[in-house]
């Protein structure tokens, strides 16, 4: 018998609309290998959408996405539309109504790509993300007021809920007791005096339920700075949804190239699909001519493999991804300094599977 997953594929916009496709193609080679079946759904939402029916998605397709088993999302947001109209439209929506209160994002150095940073061997740097992905400082709460005159101001409220912060804090210790057992904290509880010493109150007896688990945490500004001088400190790394974004862009430059960078928005209660997406954009200085790198949506699929208990398949595209990296007569799109275009790239890693 065939295990088959009924998957959503939602390209979206830019180099979505060219990385979704080769991808796909390697998560194909992947079931055809370990003998399970993806059925594809495909949607169109997109700012294309948005500019024709005038919204980025229908009102009813959270139910549509909802009897899947995963989101396969390729990235959102084009000049034409403003980023937050995109963003709102479409992404937010699906992470906070999937309570995928997780956005999980791997870095690690592989061998064959070049970190910006000097002498850094492969496999030194290796941690993960943990960012909060359904509250914080990314809110509705708030307003302008006065608008168009002299008065004119913009109010922002951030939310930390206990609910929130416990959800996210415990997934980071669960992560770190199979991997290295160390959960950093970003805070910044020096300069935002009520929220973040509340989250740090709640790190704090997060990991008093975790003694095997060493603790630590540093302000966001210094901890920055510690992800390009000592990335081979950190194992788990958690944060708020701003402070966590942020840092997991970063995390991604000093390994070489945001264009290899994966993610996962998790609902770990598995009561919602979760959805699995490149820590990129859609890239529209480059949308179109076919060169943009496949890997971050290719890595981000064998994350989807994983969450649907395809363990082996996952660890085999990751192993294909470092064996093409590794080898430099294979095909590299033009960020890691090759002239492969998107297709022969996901046509090597495929070969390698
Ligand atoms: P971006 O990630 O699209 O591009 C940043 C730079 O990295 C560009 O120079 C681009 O060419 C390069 N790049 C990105 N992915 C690449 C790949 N796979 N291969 C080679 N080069 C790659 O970020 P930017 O420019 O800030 O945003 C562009 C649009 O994407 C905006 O509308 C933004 O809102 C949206 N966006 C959407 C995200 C999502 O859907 N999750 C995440 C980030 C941005
Ligand atoms: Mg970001």
């Amino acid at each position: 018998m065939t295990r088959r997953y009924q998957i959503a594929v939602i390209p979206g916009d830019g180099i979505g609309m060219e990385v979704v496709p080769a991808a796909q193609h390697v998560l194909e080679t992947a079931g055809r290998r370990f003998g399970f079946e993806l059925a594809w759904h495909p949607f169109d939402w997109s700012c294309k959408r948005y500019h024709e029916l005038g919204s980025m998605m229908p009102n009813d397709g959270l139910d549509l996405l909802r009897p899947l088993d995963s989101v396969f999302l390729g990235a959102v947001g084009y000049p034409g539309v403003p980023d937050h109209v995109s963003l709102w439209g479409l992404l937010i929506p699906i992470r906070r109504g999937f309570q995928q209160y997780v956005n999980l994002r791997p870095v690690r150095l592989l061998r064959g790509v070049q970190s910006p940073l000097r002498d850094r061997e492969p496999g030194s740097i290796d941690f993960c993300v943990v960012r909060e992905n359904t509250e914080g400082e990314y809110s509705e709460v708030g307003g302008r007021y006065a608008q168009q005159t002299a008065d004119e101001a913009a109010i922002q409220t951030a939310i930390f809920t206990r609910r929130g912060c416990d959800r996210v804090m415990r997934f980071a210790f669960e992560l770190a007791s199979r991997r290295k057992r160390h959960v950093t904290s970003a805070t910044k509880s020096n300069g935002i005096i009520h929220s973040m010493p509340f989250w740090d109150e709640r790190f704090t007896a997060m990991s008093a339920e975790y003694p095997d688990v060493t603790a630590d945490q540093y302000h966001v500004d210094i901890l920055s700075a510690h992800f390009v001088r000592h990335p081979d400190w950190f194992d788990v790394v958690v944060g708020s949804n701003l402070f966590g974004d942020i840092l997991s862009d970063l995390g991604p430059a000093v390994v070489g190239s945001i264009g290899i960078a994966p993610s996962a928005n998790l609902n770990p209660e598995r009561e919602y699909p979760s959805m699995f997406e490149p820590v990129h954009g859609s890239a529209p200085d480059i949308a179109g001519r076919g060169i943009a790198n496949p890997i971050g949506q290719i890595w981000s699929g064998a994350m989807m493999l994983e969450h649907l208990g395809e363990h082996d398949a996952a660890a085999a595209v990751e192993r294909a991804i470092e064996t093409v990296l590794a080898d430099a007569t294979l095909p590299r799109t033009a960020d890691l300094g090759g002239k492969a275009s998107t297709r022969d790239a996901a046509t090597a890693i495929a070969g390698a599977l």
